[in-house]
């Protein structure tokens, strides 16, 4: 029989616009289609065929399907939509073709699945490769049954729920309040991190604010760089050569001499003893020297100069003499030495001496002893002179990052019983002796990271009694050998170390809510590695693990988030998450696994709808009991 093989079903207006009606040639069967604006409108088989089978692929104007379309092919039990143009379905489009068990949906443009499987409770294979889906949300999936095969190659998947399954038109009020409920509870710590440049620019507290400072002029006269005067500009005078206005900060009392070529100060210079200025702004001028004229005539509203970016080489003995001075900024100089007493006759609370040449730490035992913070990151010191903080009881800010410090010996911090925060980053240190960090016992933060530290001592930290974050990373530690943290400790960072194993007994109750031993060669965790029981992120990211072993992940009751992207992670068995049903965030992006084989993630949380975050892998097949016990 030679039928027509190709029905067109040219309605009235279709038929005005020849354009606009859809072609289909179909060699196996015969089949009327209605296609009209790149609708498809109805689809209907003409003779005693195969009524199985409906292929309606590679059809480029296919834009979008009518929610009725297939009321008359209800018998279909495979539908083959790929290669088209289908952007979003209709909610339910599919939903009385109850017989069908497979559909192709592949090479289109959709990317959003919600309300398009209920009912297809046959359904064993669904094509969705090559779609823009990025998201699998909670009840997505809706309808399908644990037999389906899910095929999603080529796909740009995002992140899945593990409620992608579940029935999202009940909702659960009592698992919602519950949820709500375990939400307020987390409250996760954030790692305390003091912003330097923050802390050295704010301005002084200040003690009184003249509204008559907002109309106040301000002139600055040189002489040959050095600074004749700097006073009040009186309203009708003028600006003679050799002075220029310069700003005054009416809320922060700032004057703003930065930039302005100075090199030097002469007597009397500063004339506004009337004004309760609190800063003066010396930065990036040609200052080679600080002089008696510099400073120790100023009055004592003025608390903070900054001579940030000068080219001071030196700080003199017996030069200085400020008692109202309280914060000094000499970052970025080019100081080489500091005398001994050079800010005796000062009460400094804050000093800033990053960005110098100083070579050595000595000078620092002759600082007054008012001082809260002191930092001397990048300059060339080679290592901490015994005692020198031994009177710095105030002190709780020390930043010796960027220097070539090697060693930390017994009781070197002794004394500084207020330190809050250490930081040595970026210096050459491998030793550190067992007592190195004796007497710290308020301090919350340490900051080892880019050290070459290789072995550590039990009892190195455990003086520590309030440590909050100690950070490690970018170290040389290959086993865990300081297993007495103190209880504080809430956030422990291994990155970037050289730990392929973890054991039994490595982590036992602290960090209390982070750790994180991203970019090691971790790809062993024994049963027992991680007795902690508070903790809430667990980052693994970036390791050598080839699949994720359910006994390894024993002891992490709380546990909320666990990274585990850029490992060597192929398969995926069941058992992998019987430990993790805590979790709210599951990363297993970035690893070469292809199939999420039923089983595979059992144990995790689908009530409230854990996320399992999934990007750049080869995702090829999901399989619809892959949350389930199957
Ligand atoms: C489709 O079928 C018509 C009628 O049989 C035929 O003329 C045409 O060449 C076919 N087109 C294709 C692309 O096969
Ligand atoms: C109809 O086609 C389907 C799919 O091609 C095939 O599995 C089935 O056996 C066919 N049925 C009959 C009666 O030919
Ligand atoms: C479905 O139709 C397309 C386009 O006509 C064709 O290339 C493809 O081979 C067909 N698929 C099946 C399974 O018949
Ligand atoms: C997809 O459809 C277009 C237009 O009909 C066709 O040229 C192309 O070969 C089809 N691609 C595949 C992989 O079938
Ligand atoms: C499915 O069938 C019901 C009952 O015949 C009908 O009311 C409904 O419109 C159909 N739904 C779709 C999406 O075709
Ligand atoms: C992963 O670790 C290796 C070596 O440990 C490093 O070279 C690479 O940059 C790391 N990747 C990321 C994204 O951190
Ligand atoms: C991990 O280490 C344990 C104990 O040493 C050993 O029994 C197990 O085979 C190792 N597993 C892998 C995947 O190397």
């Amino acid at each position: 029989m030679t039928m027509l093989s190709l029905i067109i079903c040219l309605l009235p207006l279709a038929a005005s616009i020849p354009a606009e009606v859809g072609k289909i040639n179909e060699t196996s069967k015969n089949l009327i289609v209605n296609i009209k604006n790149n609708i498809l409108k109805d689809v209907q088989f003409v003779g005693n065929f195969n009524h199985t089978e409906l292929n309606l692929s590679s059809l480029p104007d296919l834009r979008a399907l009518e929610k009725n379309a297939f009321d008359n092919v209800l018998d279909v039990e495979s539908l083959l939509l790929i290669n088209n143009s289908l952007t979003s379905l209709p909610d339910f489009v599919f939903s009385n073709l109850t017989k069908l068990k497979s559909l192709s949906l592949a090479d289109n443009q959709i990317s959003n699945v919600r309300n398009l499987f209920v009912g297809l409770e046959n359904l064993q294979l669904l094509d969705i490769s090559r779609n823009p889906i990025r998201h699998f949300g909670r009840g997505h999936l809706f309808g399908l049954t644990k037999s389906v095969k899910i095929l999603t190659d080529g796909n740009i998947l995002w992140s899945i729920s593990t409620g992608v399954f579940a029935n999202s038109f009940l909702k659960d009020t009592e698992e919602i309040k519950r949820l709500a409920a375990m939400q307020n509870q987390e409250n996760p710590v954030k790692e305390q991190k003091i912003d330097k440049n923050k802390v050295a620019t704010e301005p002084q507290a200040r003690k009184f604010v003249e509204p008559v400072i907002g109309n106040t002029r301000l002139k600055i006269c040189k002489s040959d760089g050095m600074v004749t005067s700097l006073e009040i500009l009186l309203k009708d005078r003028e600006l003679v050569d050799g002075c220029i206005e310069v700003a005054i900060d009416a809320t922060s009392l700032k004057v703003n001499l930065a930039e302005l070529g100075i090199k030097g100060f002469q007597e009397d210079w500063y004339r506004l003893q009337s004004l309760p200025i609190a800063s003066l702004d010396l930065s990036n001028n040609e200052i080679t020297e600080i002089t008696k004229e510099t400073l120790n005539n100023l009055p004592s509203s003025l608390t903070y100069v900054n001579f940030q970016g000068n080219k001071i080489r030196r700080i003199w003995s017996q030069v200085i003499e400020n008692d109202h001075l309280n914060i000094l900024n000499l970052r970025n100089n080019l100081i080489e030495e500091i005398e001994e007493g050079a800010f005796a006759k000062t009460d400094l609370f804050e000093l800033y001496l990053s960005g110098n040449q100083l070579k050595s730490l000595n000078f620092v035992s002759s600082l007054p002893d008012a001082l809260t913070a002191f930092l001397a990151n990048g300059n060339h010191i080679i290592s901490i002179p015994d005692g020198v903080f031994s009177k710095f009881f105030r002190l709780n800010y020390l930043c010796l990052d960027d220097n070539k410090i090697e060693t930390l010996q017994n009781d070197v911090f002794q004394g500084l019983k207020f330190l809050l925060t250490l930081t040595l980053a970026r210096n050459y240190i491998k030793t550190i002796e067992p007592n190195a960090f004796e007497g710290l016992t308020m301090l919350r933060t340490l900051d080892l990271r880019h050290n070459s530290i290789r072995d550590l001592q039990k009892g190195t930290f455990a003086e520590l009694t309030d440590l909050r974050q100690l950070n490690l990373a970018n170290n040389k530690i290959s086993k865990i050998t300081f297993t007495d943290l103190a209880q504080s400790v809430d956030s422990l960072y291994l990155d970037y170390n050289e730990i392929d194993v973890l054991e039994e007994g490595n982590f036992v109750r602290t960090p209390t809510s982070t750790l994180s031993l991203i970019g090691n060669r971790i790809s062993n965790i024994t049963r027992g590695a991680f007795n902690l029981p508070t903790l809430r992120d667990l980052y693994l990211n970036n390791n050598t693990l080839t699949t994720i072993e359910g006994d390894s992940y024993e002891g992490l009751n709380l546990l909320r988030r666990l990274w585990l992207s850029e490992n060597e992670i192929s398969e995926i068995h069941k058992g992998a998450c019987k430990n993790l049903g805590s979790l709210y965030i599951l990363d297993i992006s970035k690893n070469p696994f292809q199939k999420l084989e039923n089983g595979a993630l059992h144990g995790l949380n689908t009530a409230f709808g854990t996320s399992l975050y999934v990007f750049e892998n080869n995702l090829k097949e999901i399989q619809g009991g892959v949350f389930d016990d199957v």
